[in-house]
């Protein structure tokens, strides 16, 4: 068995076997994307060059994204083998996330829009309800649709260039990002209060919207503040997972984040008296997110300490 309020620097895939059936009242991670965004986020094989190269503008705009996670021109057949190898990945896991839950706990997954019918796929073929796709409003986004116009101006195509004005080509702003919801089912036949008052899950509470300022519905618009940035690329507001974690937790129950990165779940789940496990196989964002916990910890200690 695995120790409670522990973050354990190791590959979730191997470590989750350890972790007891039927023990955890919530999963929310927020998983790779599987869209090459960094080398943690290559979930395939595909040894395409220009698939994980830089083009010239991703360079010019730093580091935001490391590698580029969509080959230059057309799809080879080895990239089109990608998003079924991310749905085999999720399969891999998705499995140990049924087990270790209770009948009726939810999981809420942090999944990319490109990827996230793939992992919808495998936590319902691995035995997983799916209950619903969140919206998270992030309110702000980078955005790096190419003007055609402009190509059209440095072409010196002067009729092209006030046809197409107003066009673009890339992504609209990514303003949201889906958060899948899950439930592990509960005894057939039972009812969903039954499974309450036998497992003290599978209910959602309504009350928490209001003490986060939103509405109590799927559209969840929390911006992220200066403290939500800087220690992980891909680091999400702790406001957002203390919604998700108080939203169908009680206290002391158990939180397990098998992605950790930088903490952000074990922190919500510290501050807000939920017991936590997280692991995370960086040691860089492992001691990162060591040190977050390590310093609630003190900050209980001293506030005990003081009154
Ligand atoms: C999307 S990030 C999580 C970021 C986190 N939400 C935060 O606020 O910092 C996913 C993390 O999962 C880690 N990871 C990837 N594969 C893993 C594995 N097999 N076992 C444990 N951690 C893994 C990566 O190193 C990365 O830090």
């Amino acid at each position: 068995m695995i120790d409670l309020n522990k973050l354990y620097l190791a590959d979730c895939l191997e470590l989750m076997k350890d972790i007891d059936d039927n023990s955890i009242d919530l999963i929310l991670s927020d998983i790779p994307y599987g869209i090459s965004y960094d080398k943690w986020d290559v979930i395939h094989n595909n040894k395409n060059v220009a698939l994980l190269g830089r083009s010239k503008a991703q360079l010019k705009a730093g580091n935001i994204f490391k590698a580029r996670g969509k080959p230059l021109n057309g799809w080879s057949e080895d990239d089109k083998k990608i998003p079924l190898e991310y749905y085999i990945w999720c399969c891999s896991w998705a499995k140990d996330w049924l087990r270790v839950l209770k009948p009726g706990a939810s999981s809420f997954v942090f999944a990319g829009r490109r990827m996230a019918h793939r992992c919808i796929s495998a936590f319902e073929d691995c035995g997983f309800i799916f209950k619903d796709m969140l919206a998270w409003n992030k309110n702000k986004a980078a955005h790096r649709a190419q003007r055609i116009s402009c190509v059209f101006g440095r072409r010196e195509d002067e009729a092209n260039c006030e046809k197409w004005d107003g066009w673009k080509v890339g992504n609209l702003r990514p303003i949201f990002e889906p958060i899948l919801w899950f439930m592990k089912p509960y005894k057939i036949g039972g009812t969903l209060t039954d499974n309450l008052l036998d497992n003290n899950v599978g209910a959602w509470n309504e009350n928490v919207f209001k003490k986060y300022g939103q509405m109590p519905n799927n559209l969840i618009s929390i911006a992220g503040n200066k403290n939500d940035t800087g220690l992980h690329p891909t680091q999400k507001p702790l406001s957002l997972m203390k919604l998700l974690i108080e939203l169908t937790t009680l206290p002391n129950q158990i939180v397990l984040d098998p992605f950790a990165g930088s903490g952000t779940t074990l922190v919500g789940a510290k501050e807000l008296g939920r017991k936590y496990i997280g692991i995370e196989k960086k040691d860089e964002y492992y001691n990162v997110a060591s040190n977050r916990i390590n310093r609630i910890e003190h900050t209980l200690f001293f506030n005990c300490e003081s009154t």
